[in-house]
């Protein structure tokens, strides 16, 4: 009778638990499909294993696949459609891996999906027409494959895409408009090079509201007119339209695109005059060669564009004199104006450019030259009326030899013995296999292949980015740099292990991730790279098998009973985590408060309070102590025996979290001591409470007292010194704090002042250090407040320490306007530019400035002020400064002022109040943001294996 009952109550139970681990098993169920694909490769999934834990490569959260990321892992076999059941994935990267085989449709229904990275990996046919489904992508990276077709109108459905590169394959058809890549207004990259697209550029490709950074459109099949409406693209910094097939003239307001680096539209065949490029200010490099321009002037701006290293106008029908200052632009490095009609005489002026390496002005009419000095550069005049005459005495009248390429390898090693087959040395005589790859950089700034400082910077970087915290990397080298036919530079890239052959799958993992998703990220004048990596053989010793294809169809043929019982073993597993995980939860179970065994946290000067004693300093954490409230629970101020007054923030019941996410928490902020870092008294971890102990700031959040509510007036001076002070701490966050914090979070609710003004940086709650396999970078949900957040974080998800610099920056305009970052709709970056005008004393900004700043000759400094903040919120990470520099910056404003950067204010001169029928009362922890304790800290884990 009872076993009647309880055998289908038993039946149900396994239903019940069936049904809810459905989505989990089709998880399973593909990672199973993507092993018995990829079965004859290095990887070495463990059936047994759990795929979220134990399987290289796979990120879960809650049991469900969220991240595959297994770049040169040697994959091969193609991407099974079964991919599309793992619903939840965010995040695909298999670059660098011969798969072969067709972009399953399949693909689409990933809607989850914010990066889509498949670079490399010799893919064919047709990008699927409804990739538009993939609605949450950032990132889609499919360049340098073998995919056919066209380009998918649907990929204007993409609203939050950021970054689409298409570049290197063989698509052709016309680019797709309305619908199609008008629509991606909130694009930075359009990479569709090396292509055969053909039609016109629609005309309504482009718009205002467009943020596009790079266009790259280079050596496709184009036709027609260079769209005037490409001028209203003011973002724009890149532009490659060369080696199309354009007509006509190019549209007038080409000298709009104020902003623009590197530009090429070269190789075309544009007519009408050469365009008027007056005000192209930025202009570094500019090609215009092999056109078909009607017989121009040599045009006025040859000697106004200012940052101008490169100039390359090879025959387009050039008449006149050089004017003599084109050659004193101070970084002027290469002039190629061969084939040409310039004539009269060359006049090289007393003063031209320490940079200038090569002058090429062959095939012109020249007849004379004046050299003001002893001229030593290459100069080539050869096929000029003036060689006719001087004939080969003159030496700028040969052809001179070719250069030999560079032979730059950095570090130059003298290793004396040499490797066995395969083995390559490392710059420490060490022989290894090494990670290779080539870097293609697509605009640089600079023209030069030889002058090695400028490759010696990127060696620097690199190295300091991969051997920072990789200690799995032994050293790189760089070398051989060249242009190829597009005028891309190419560098070959190695990374070698460190004590052993070669990189374990993992490892190779994040060093080609790091190159795949665009973590590296050089310096501007290398610009926007692709980077291609040779096929990585996964170390010696690893053995291929041919049972796998055995048993693999054995297997085939049994999936549903095996099916059925992986369903029971992992709900059974699950169990067995659920049971450890509590088990980890309580860590502090054997903590001796009084110190000494391993358990008890690694405190620099904070200490462990009981519950009796807060509650005692609080008044039994009374309702009058409470000076805020949030979702974490309450914030109570207390005063310590000694009198010192003391901000305790109490997580309620329930949002507590994992006894070793908070060991890890106060670890983290007990280590961090600065004059302008809120400090970290103590914590209690007593009676099931969570409590962490601060010191108390008198004056609050600089957000109320900018509102004005709090009676303090602050001058110019004042939020000059308070902007010093916040940089400071964060620079002492970024570079000093041990491990290095990113804030993630900086805005003026979360900078405290206290009695003397002093800025402090509060809130860490959302802070996460820099952990040793992210390198310098650290991918997770975005986290943030809206206004203050960056926009490259926010499309790539990657924060840097350069995401903080932007948080800085509008807090820093913030600070001068008093205004919320976010005001009816209108971001504050957008408002100040808007009504800025460099022209006007104090840039025009009068209309928008907090009236309580002073005025007029009170606020000098301010126009620096304001450029620094603008730096700070530049689009691209790269661009900005980093915390340190500002930390400078800010100085020199003080000194320029007449403050010494190092003085702080006095007491006497600190707080002033006024308006004394305000609420000076309004207590500093009212804001429901400032300390918010989450609770849960899944993004902090100092532990990561
Ligand atoms: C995991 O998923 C939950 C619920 O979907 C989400 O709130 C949380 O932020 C996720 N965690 C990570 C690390 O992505
Ligand atoms: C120049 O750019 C500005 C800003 O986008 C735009 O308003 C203006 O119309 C452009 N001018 C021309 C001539 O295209
Ligand atoms: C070139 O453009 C500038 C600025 O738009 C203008 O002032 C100048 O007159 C133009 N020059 C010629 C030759 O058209
Ligand atoms: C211009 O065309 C010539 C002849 O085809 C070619 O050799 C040269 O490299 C081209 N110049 C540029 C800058 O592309
Ligand atoms: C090489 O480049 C650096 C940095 O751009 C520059 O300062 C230096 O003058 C260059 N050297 C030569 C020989 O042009």
């Amino acid at each position: 009778m009872i076993s009647e009952i309880i055998q289908p109550l038993f039946l149900l139970i396994i239903f019940i638990q069936l049904s809810i681990t459905t989505s989990q098993n089709n998880d399973r169920v593909a990672l199973l499909a993507l092993k018995q694909t990829w079965k004859d490769t290095p990887l070495k999934w463990n059936d047994g294993s759990d795929p979220c834990g134990d399987w290289v490569g796979i990120t879960c959260n809650n049991s469900r696949v969220t991240q595959i990321v297994l770049t040169s892992a040697g994959l091969t076999g193609g991407l099974p459609g079964d991919i599309g059941q793992l619903t939840e994935l965010e995040y695909l990267d298999l670059s660098y891996n011969d798969l072969g085989g067709t972009l399953t449709t399949e693909i689409t229904k990933l809607v989850k999906l914010t990066n889509l990275i498949l670079i490399g990996c010799n893919l064919i046919g047709t990008i699927p027409s409804n990739i538009g489904n993939l609605a949450s992508l950032t990132d889609l990276s499919l360049n340098n494959n073998r995919f056919t077709g066209t380009i998918p109108a649907s990929v204007g459905k993409l609203n939050n895409l950021y970054w689409l590169d298409l570049s290197v394959n063989q698509l052709t058809g016309s680019l797709p408009v309305s619908p199609g890549l008008d629509m991606l207004t909130s694009a930075g990259h359009f990479h569709l090079g090396d292509n055969k697209l053909s039609g016109d550029i629609p005309p309504s490709l482009f718009n205002s509201d467009m943020k596009l950074i790079h266009l790259l459109l280079d050596n496709n099949h184009l036709t027609g007119k260079i769209p005037s409406t490409l001028g209203l693209v003011q973002s724009l910094d890149t532009i490659r339209l060369d080696r199309n097939s354009l007509s006509g003239d190019v549209p007038s307001n080409i000298n709009n695109l104020t902003n623009v680096h590197e530009m090429y539209l070269s190789n075309n065949i544009l007519t009408g005059l050469v365009p008027n490029l007056t005000g192209m200010e930025a202009l570094y490099y500019l090609d215009l060669s092999n056109n078909t321009f009607a017989q121009s002037n040599v045009p006025l701006w040859f000697s106004t564009l200012p940052s101008l290293t490169t100039l390359k106008m090879q025959n387009t029908n050039l008449v006149g004199e050089l004017p003599a200052a084109l050659f004193s632009i101070p970084q002027l490095q290469n002039v190629d104006i061969s084939n040409n009609l310039i004539n009269g005489s060359l006049d090289i002026s007393a003063n031209p450019s320490k940079q200038l390496e090569h002058v090429n002005l062959q095939n012109n009419l020249i007849t004379d030259f004046r050299q003001r000095s002893q001229y030593t550069t290459e100069l080539i005049l050869v096929n000029n009326p003036i060689c006719a005459e001087s004939g080969a005495s003159n030496r700028f009248c040969v052809v001179p030899t070719d250069v030999t390429p560079t032979s730059y390898m950095s570090p130059r090693s003298n290793c004396k013995s040499s490797c066995g087959a395969h083995l390559i040395q490392s710059p420490n005589c060490r022989c290894a296999y090494p990670f290779t790859g080539h870097f293609f950089f697509k605009a640089t700034a600079f023209s030069s292949v030889n002058n090695e400082t400028i490759y010696d910077s990127l060696y620097d970087y690199l190295k300091s980015f991969f051997q920072a915290d990789a200690s799995f990397v032994d050293s790189l080298s760089l070398s051989n740099p060249t242009r190829d036919l597009n005028n891309y530079l190419v560098i070959k890239l190695e990374v070698f292990p460190n004590g052993k052959k070669s990189f374990d799958v993992n490892e190779i993992g994040s060093v080609s991730s790091a190159l795949s998703q665009q973590t590296v990220k050089p310096n501007n004048d290398f610009n926007t790279y692709t980077f291609i990596a040779e096929i990585y053989i996964l170390g010696p010793g690893v053995a291929k098998s041919n049972t796998g294809i055995i048993i693999g169809s054995i297997v085939g043929g049994c999936v549903l009973v095996v099916l059925l019982v992986i369903a029971g073993l992992y709900a059974l597993r699950q169990k067995g985590r659920a049971e450890r995980a509590v088990q980890q939860s309580q860590p502090f179970a054997h903590w001796d408060p009084a110190g000494g065994t391993g358990g008890v946290p690694q405190l620099k000067g904070a200490r462990s309070f009981t519950f009796e004693e807060l509650s005692k300093y609080t008044g039994k954490f009374s309702e009058t102590s409470e000076i805020g409230a949030g979702g974490y629970g309450n914030v109570y101020k207390g005063s310590l025996p000694n009198g010192q007054l003391i901000a305790i923030k109490r997580a309620r019941t329930g949002s507590t979290q994992g006894g070793l996410e908070f060991k890890t928490e106060i670890e983290l902020l007990s280590r961090v001591h600065h004059k302008n870092v809120v400090g970290l008294i103590g914590f209690c971890f007593d009676q099931d409470e969570q409590m962490l102990v601060y010191e108390y700031i008198v004056n609050g959040t600089l957000k109320d007292i900018l509102s004005g509510r709090s009676g303090i007036r602050l001058d110019w001076m004042r939020r000059l010194k308070i902007a010093l002070g916040a940089a400071r701490g964060l620079q002492y966050l970024h570079d000093l704090a041990d491990p290095p914090i990113i804030h993630r979070d900086v805005k003026t609710n979360n900078i405290l002042l206290d009695q003397r003004l002093v800025a402090k940086v509060a809130d860490f709650g959302l802070s996460k250090p820099l952990s040793d396999d992210n390198m310098s970078h650290v991918t997770t949900q975005v986290k943030g407040t809206l206004g203050y957040m960056d926009p490259e974080y926010y499309m790539t998800q990657q924060v840097t320490e350069k995401s903080d610099v932007y948080s800085f920056g509008i807090v820093m305009l913030e600070l001068i306007t008093a205004r919320n970052p976010i005001h009816k709709g209108r971001h504050i970056v957008r408002e100040v530019k808007q009504v800025m005008n460099k022209n006007k004393e104090l840039y025009n900004l009068h209309e928008v400035l907090d009236p309580t700043i002073g005025s007029g000759s009170q606020l000098k400094g301010l126009e620096r002020f304001v450029d620094l903040s603008l730096k700070c919120v530049e689009e691209r990470g790269n661009q900005r400064p980093s915390m340190s520099e500002v930390v400078k910056e800010l100085e020199v404003i003080m000194t320029m002022v007449g403050l010494s950067p190092d003085n702080e204010p006095s007491p006497s001169t600190s707080a002033t109040y006024e308006g004394a029928g305000k609420n000076n009362s309004d207590h500093p922890y009212s804001n429901e943001t400032l300390f918010a304790y989450s609770g849960s800290f899944p993004h902090l884990k100092l532990d990561q294996k």
